[in-house]
């Protein structure tokens, strides 16, 4: 029999049914080509080496120029960025694989470099982050400077990202994506109204968890009017994320997002406890805690990510903790990873150095067991 054999169940989200729960956590990786923010073929490559994973979700790839905040992540709202994912979803549907399209709007967690007229970036409320913007070589100072002040978004600019969400997930779909995951996660847009750390506001996006949770709402259902609900997955990490935001009390905020979340025939909610970017202690008790609350409110498919092992992933299965686990790292350093998981390993291990930017080196050229 397969080692840790739950992860090797099949499974349905929404009108697929996939082969297995060793998904693929969305992973930034800088290797996207500027000025037009497109996939390549480098691309394909990469993905279609992890075709076996019952469920790719690609890298957070922004939806709108007001979207991006770090150099080289792709985009999904021009006609050339669609055309350049194109490729990447016929291979690996051509090798039996599924793949949802993380999309993602950053926040404060940019620079004028990237934003529309060189305009400060876009949040709930003015804040600074803290830490800096990986600018990489789109300025001579880069790669890495401060964040610059955020503008506290009007209602009607916020009319407007809500509509660049629905253009996204549209632009995905016509991608050949077999669905979107909202990047609600990791200290980004929707985690800056989410997070009172950050949300000052006094209008009806402020104040309470019911409004602050109003965004994710409101984007939620502005993406079921275009994509069905079954092919939308949605990401929430209670604590964690650049720029130092936090919630007071992320036990009652998150658990109160799954349940306002639940009912709405969504494919997936995807919790994330550390979300390995360094930095960001997290109590992991207090973390596992906080995701038992969040499966109990929702009532769809219960994704989890954050330092997994294969055998604690399995084992989460087997006690009906979550349903599939997302593995980032591992799916960095191993390609064919569930093959690997299924026979006890052994495993490649990932290098930091090549995560963000560069060539090939550390992206398509970690080998699969037949290579050994
Ligand atoms: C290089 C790198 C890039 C990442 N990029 C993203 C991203 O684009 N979107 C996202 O939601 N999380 C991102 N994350 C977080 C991962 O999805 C995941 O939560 C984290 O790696 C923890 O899972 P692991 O312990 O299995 O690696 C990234 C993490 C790493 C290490």
């Amino acid at each position: 029999m397969k080692a840790n054999h739950d992860l090797f169940k099949p499974i349905t989200i929404g009108q697929l049914t996939l082969p297995n729960r060793v998904f693929m956590a969305p992973l930034t990786r800088s290797r996207s080509l500027a000025p037009g923010h497109i996939q390549t073929p480098l691309h394909v490559e990469y993905y279609s080496q992890r075709a076996s994973a019952g469920l790719i979700i690609t890298e957070a790839t922004q939806i709108s120029a007001q979207g991006q905040g770090y150099a080289w992540t792709p985009g999904i709202f021009t006609n050339e960025q669609i055309e350049s994912w194109k490729p990447v979803n016929m291979a690996v549907h051509q090798l039996g694989g599924h793949i949802f399209n993380q999309i993602w709007h950053v926040g404060a967690i940019s620079h004028n470099v990237f934003q529309p007229e060189g305009k400060n970036p876009v949040s709930s409320s003015e804040w600074t982050p803290q830490g800096q913007a990986f600018v990489g070589n789109y300025l001579p100072q880069g790669p890495m400077v401060a964040f610059p002040r955020a503008h506290q978004l009007t209602r009607d600019e916020i009319k407007k990202i809500i509509e660049d969400y629905k253009h996204a997930a549209l632009s995905a779909m016509k991608a050949g994506f077999d669905g979107v995951e909202f990047h609600a996660a990791n200290g980004y847009l929707i985690d800056q109204f989410l997070r009172d750390s950050v949300n000052k506001r006094t209008d009806e996006y402020g104040g309470s968890i019911e409004n602050r949770l109003r965004l994710l709402i409101e984007v939620v259902e502005a993406l079921s009017s275009v994509v069905d609900p079954s092919r939308i997955g949605v990401r929430l990490t209670p604590m964690g994320g650049p720029g130092g935001s936090f919630d007071s009390n992320p036990d009652a905020v998150y658990t109160a997002a799954a349940k306002a979340l639940a009912k709405r025939g969504l494919a997936y909610l995807h919790v994330v406890r550390p979300n390995g970017h360094g930095g960001n202690a997290v109590d992991l008790d207090q973390a596992n805690t906080i995701v038992a609350k969040m499966k109990n409110a929702f009532d769809g498919p219960f994704l989890v990510n954050g330092d997994f092992t294969p055998q604690e992933a399995s084992l989460w299965i087997s006690q009906g903790r979550a349903d599939a686990v997302t593995f980032g790292r591992l799916f960095i350093a191993n390609p064919d990873l569930p093959e690997r998981i299924a026979d006890n390993g052994p495993y490649n291990e990932p290098n930091r150095a090549t995560f963000y930017g560069g060539t090939q080196v550390g992206y398509t050229d970690y080998p699969s067991r037949t290579e050994h």
